[in-house]
């Protein structure tokens, strides 16, 4: 990852040598907007607050590590996707980023629509009430089970994976006496990469159903036959933290190109389509993310355009952000424990999570920032890379950041931008207590997902 340079002092200099570091701001305390939820600042004493609360009161009432969500921010997001693409079109929010009912009970007030990938996620979904019209199911290995579950519910759209589920989903549908309104989900030879997009001449994953080879086609063509289907429409997701608009151009012209096709072989003009989710957010002030509008305007234009071209009415465009919604609106607390100096590489500041609350940096080598919350210091800033308290040496938070060097045992710090992907992905990895997710707003906090408790790990443990 390219990264500038920063004048620090030699015993930086190794790792300046690997060079894959941001340089500190010229001020650690000013908060990077880009990075913090919208109603993040600091107060007169220094200490960040959200929602009007400052994060020592928080810590105090709900412990670290915990994730504050700041739910004004959540629902200006909610409204600004919707906004943007307007009543001709769709926003279905992707669950798998982050669910509660709460935040169901949010999306369904601010009228967006949600998307689910598994069972658990159906059930959060219809038990706090989304109505199932406004829910699409999708999963490249969905159960016989799940698939009654969402038929039966009569969920808005089943998003069709392989030529085996189109077939499943066309019979469940039928015994169950119904028509499923589907999508089937193509693969459009687009790999999309963060910051870049490589078109592939040929899939090698798991999900959709290739165009490549008129397999796509084929799967038309079979659904059309299919009584228990009503085929609604062509599905495409290229992939996640996107924030170059190319790739989603070639997927929108492709799937539009093979509704031409579907419209010449069959006489049928399907009327939507949906292009997914994906789009990027700010994890450092490196980061700069698309608006809402830029990319339903982007979208919409590539989409009329080559229907125009090819003679099809404009179809209902529906789009799918996970993490373009949640992940900006919230930050995780921690408290610093262990601190500990290496002498000419930089110092780990080890805190109270760790890879159970955020695998991502792990996982994907992700970029985090990280900020001292509880106070400002005008101390110089020193490298640290933040760790876990997990037996792995891999237990990386944030690796290369700034933090002041005065920074002690039992300072709060926080990491922002990690509402999607964290408590979502979180694990109980050396017995852990996955945090709660504490929603802040206008000067009052609620838990909305619980801590777990010891008590909850040995009630699994029956053994
Ligand atoms: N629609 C479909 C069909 C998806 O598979 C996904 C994400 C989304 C929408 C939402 O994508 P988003 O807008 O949130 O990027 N765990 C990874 C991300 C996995 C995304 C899986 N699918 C991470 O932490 O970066």
């Amino acid at each position: 990852m390219s990264r500038s340079a920063h004048p620090a002092g030699p015993r930086h200099a190794d790792v300046m040598a690997e060079g894959h570091y941001t340089a500190p701001a010229d001020d650690l305390n000013v908060l990077d907007e880009k990075v913090w939820s919208r109603t993040v600042t600091r107060d007169e004493h220094g200490a960040l607050t959200v929602g009007g609360i400052e994060v020592a009161r928080l810590a105090e009432e709900f412990g670290t590590p915990a994730y504050f969500l700041d739910e004004a921010d959540f629902r200006a997001r909610c409204r600004a996707w919707a906004d943007a693409f307007g009543p001709g079109a769709d926003v279905f929010y992707a669950g798998k980023a982050f669910l509660s009912r709460a935040v169901v009970r949010w999306l369904k007030e601010e009228g967006l629509n949600l998307d689910v990938c598994s069972g658990g996620e159906l059930t959060t979904a219809l038990d706090a009430g989304m109505p199932a019209e406004r829910i699409a199911f999708h999963g490249n290995n969905k159960t016989v089970e799940e698939i009654e579950r969402a038929v039966a519910a009569g969920v808005g759209r089943i998003v069709l994976d392989s030529f085996q589920e189109i077939v499943r989903v066309a019979h469940i549908a039928q015994r169950l006496g119904k028509r499923q309104r589907v999508q089937i989900r193509v693969t459009v030879g687009v790999e999309a990469h963060t910051h870049e997009f490589i078109a592939t001449a040929h899939e090698d994953q798991k999900f959709g159903i290739a165009l490549a080879g008129g397999q796509a086609a084929e799967a038309v063509r079979r659904a059309l036959t299919l009584d228990g289907l009503e085929l609604i429409g062509i599905h495409s997701h290229i992939g996640s933290q996107i924030f170059d608009m190319a790739g989603f151009e070639v997927s929108a012209r492709r799937v539009v190109q093979l509704l031409a096709e579907v419209r010449d072989e069959h006489g049928v003009e399907l009327p939507e389509i949906d292009l997914g989710g994906g789009l990027g957010i700010a994890y450092t002030s490196e980061d700069d993310p698309r608006e809402p509008g830029e990319i339903a305007k982007s979208l919409g234009d590539i989409v009329t355009r080559e229907c125009e071209a090819a003679g099809l009415a404009t179809p209902r465009i529906s789009v799918e952000p996970g993490r373009a919604i949640v992940g900006p609106t919230a930050f995780t607390l921690y408290e610093v424990g262990t601190i500990k100096p290496l002498e000419g590489l930089r110092t780990y500041v080890s805190v109270d999570g760790g890879m159970s609350d955020n695998i991502r940096t792990a996982l994907y080598d992700a970029e985090y920032s990280v900020a001292l919350v509880s106070r400002t210091s005008d101390a110089e800033p020193m490298l640290v890379r933040v760790v876990g308290k997990h037996c792995e040496s891999g237990d990386i938070v944030v690796k290369d950041a700034f933090l002041p060097s005065d920074l002690a045992p039992g300072d709060l710090i926080a990491v922002p931008a990690t509402g999607a992907y964290c408590r979502s992905m979180a694990s109980n990895y050396n017995h852990a207590l996955r945090p709660p997710v504490v929603a802040v707003r206008d000067g009052a906090a609620r838990v909305i997902v619980r801590r777990e408790t010891e008590e909850d790990l040995l009630r699994l443990d029956v053994g």
